[in-house]
């Protein structure tokens, strides 16, 4: 068991140092930074949960990271396409446990307009 948990441990935290490399190498490679997926684990971290339940709670820190996102993907066209590649690859992953109806109202239900039709199933080649 311990054992295990110190495997995780160093996974994620591997995972989180690759996060932190994209996000400080980018600047230096060119203007424009690319889009990765390990910007949307904040969605998944704080709406992960909600999603699976759906409902009229939900969690405030779930629409912060919903506005961040858009904030992000409003760069580019190109960042866009990224986010969406990222977004339907995790709803592919958890198709069985996610509350469709509550993921694609999330951006409405948080105020936030995403600039694409948010469903489980968009097409992601539509934006490129
Ligand atoms: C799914 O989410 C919607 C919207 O929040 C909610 O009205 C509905 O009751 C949920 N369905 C299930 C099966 O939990």
């Amino acid at each position: 068991m311990a054992n295990n948990k110190t495997a995780f441990a160093k996974a994620s935290c591997m995972a989180l140092m690759v996060c932190i490399a994209a996000a400080l190498g980018a600047p230096f490679l060119g203007a424009m930074a690319e889009f990765t997926c390990c910007e949307i684990k904040p969605v998944i971290a704080a709406c992960g949960s909600y999603v699976k339940t759906g409902g009229n709670n939900i969690p405030m820190e779930c629409c912060m990271a919903v506005r961040n996102l858009r904030d992000i993907v409003r760069r580019s066209m190109h960042t866009q396409y990224l986010a969406c590649l990222c977004l339907q690859d995790v709803v592919k992953q958890h198709h069985h446990t996610i509350n469709t109806t509550a993921y694609e109202n999330l951006p409405y239900s948080c105020g936030v307009a995403l600039p694409y039709h948010f469903t489980h199933d968009m097409d992601c080649n539509i934006i490129r």
